[in-house]
């Protein structure tokens, strides 16, 4: 391990069944107003609500609603949320449903007391906040992001065709996150799967890079063991408890920083799929699915070596009599099977991309210098076309 860093995380988690109590004891260490951060109405259909409610008027808060967040939220709706938060005097935010809810949650923490456009000040100068935050808590209840426990915060601004994030630092993580499996259950499977996709892009984006002896390497090797194994079984039965739990541990591993520590890392496959995310508004997992595996091949002849670690420790493959570059494409292989049982989309044509954006999308697409190959354009351009 060569790099230097520093590691601190400092969101408390709490986890499995029943996790939601936690609340009742991180509320009373904030002030009085809470606003309630949700999305189009899954946690009123789950029983989520209820509870999260119930809880809130237990101690004693005065709640106002902020309902609405759509997945891959935008910077129209982060304007809207400015308005209620300052309308309500919010001292804590507490955010309710997926990544994009906890992410949307975040970059209000950040705006409601910033003198400036937070588009401009944040993701477009990639600036830090210099005014006064408003913490934020989360109850997650869809698996993939890592939002809970990172102060990352995805914005989709439509106008510029840019889907932008900005990856804040300790002050801005979540102050705590529940985590309880159960309030998984009801995501739909397309939902599911696509989270599922997610933490594996995660951890690809950081394995792939560098070329020392790593610790993190090693932790993801397991990280990435387990969520195979464990998306095979949640596929088929999705109340699984066993396989949803160590799914969603997983998830929140494998974007939290500690397994980027002493690396550099990649995340071009993640710029690919914002482009995409940008002008389609498609699911985050499944843009990352679609663009994969022709990045990957694309890239595997300048990674050779990981590519050949990554088949034999993760995917099993016996490299007895074969050449390197052999083994590491029987990995790629069954990765792709993999991706192919859960039901990804492996196309970008299913998520509505047609060949004359292909422009629009290398435009919008940013590039990424610590992976094994910096994309030019035109390669950009390549991928996406041989990902339609
Ligand atoms: O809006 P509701 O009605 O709640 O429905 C949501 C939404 O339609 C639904 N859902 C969530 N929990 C559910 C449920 N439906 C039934 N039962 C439940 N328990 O699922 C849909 C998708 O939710 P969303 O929050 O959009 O998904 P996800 O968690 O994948 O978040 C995606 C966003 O996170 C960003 C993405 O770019 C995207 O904008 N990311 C954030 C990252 C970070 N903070 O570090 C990193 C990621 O790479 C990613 O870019
Ligand atoms: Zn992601």
């Amino acid at each position: 391990m060569l790099g230097n860093f520093t590691y601190c995380n400092p969101t408390k988690i709490y986890f499995g069944k029943g996790a939601l109590d936690g609340l009742k004891a991180e509320l009373p260490k904030y002030g009085k107003n809470v606003l309630l951060v949700y999305g189009g109405g899954s946690i009123k259909k789950n029983g989520v609500y209820e509870k999260v409610t119930a809880i809130l008027r237990e101690c004693g808060k005065t709640v106002a609603e902020d309902a609405g967040v759509m997945p891959n939220p935008t910077v129209d709706k982060l304007h809207e949320g400015i308005e209620r938060a300052k309308a309500a005097k919010a001292d804590f935010i507490l955010a309710v449903g997926g990544g994009s809810v906890c992410d949307y949650a975040k970059a209000l923490s950040v705006s409601v007391n910033c003198e400036e456009d937070p588009w401009d000040k944040y993701f477009t100068r990639f600036e830090e906040p210099s005014c006064e935050l408003v913490p934020v808590g989360c109850v997650l209840t869809m698996v993939g992001t890592g939002s809970e426990m990172n102060g990352g915060s995805v914005i989709t601004n439509h106008e510029q065709k840019l889907k932008i994030g900005h990856v804040f630092g300790e002050e801005v993580f979540p102050k705590f996150s529940v985590l309880d499996p159960e309030f998984t259950f009801t995501l739909p499977k397309y939902q599911m799967v696509a989270g599922f996709y997610d933490i594996m892009s995660h951890i690809l984006e950081q394995y792939f890079s560098g070329t020392d002896d790593n610790t993190s390497d090693y932790v993801m090797e397991g990280l990435l063991r387990s969520l195979i194994h464990s998306a095979l079984i949640a596929v088929d039965d999705p109340t699984n408890y066993e396989a949803r739990s160590n799914i969603m541990w997983t998830a929140t591993w494998a974007l939290n920083t500690f397994v980027a520590k002493g690396k550099d890392t990649d995340w071009e496959v993640h710029m690919l799929g914002q482009a995409v995310g940008a002008l389609t508004n498609a699911t985050h997992g499944m843009t990352l699915a679609a663009v994969s595996m022709p990045y990957y091949k694309h890239i595997l002849p300048y990674g050779l070596a990981k590519f050949k670690r990554y088949a034999v420790n993760v995917w099993g493959v016996s490299a007895a009599g074969k050449t390197d570059e052999q083994v590491a494409r029987e990995g790629l292989a069954a990765m792709e099977a993999w991706m192919r049982k859960l039901g990804l989309v492996m196309d970008l044509t299913s998520l509505g991309v047609t060949e004359d954006m292909l422009d629009d999308l290398v435009k919008s697409t940013l590039y990424m210098q610590g992976g094994y190959k910096v994309l030019t354009p035109a390669e950009a351009r390549e991928i996406f076309k041989e990902s339609l």
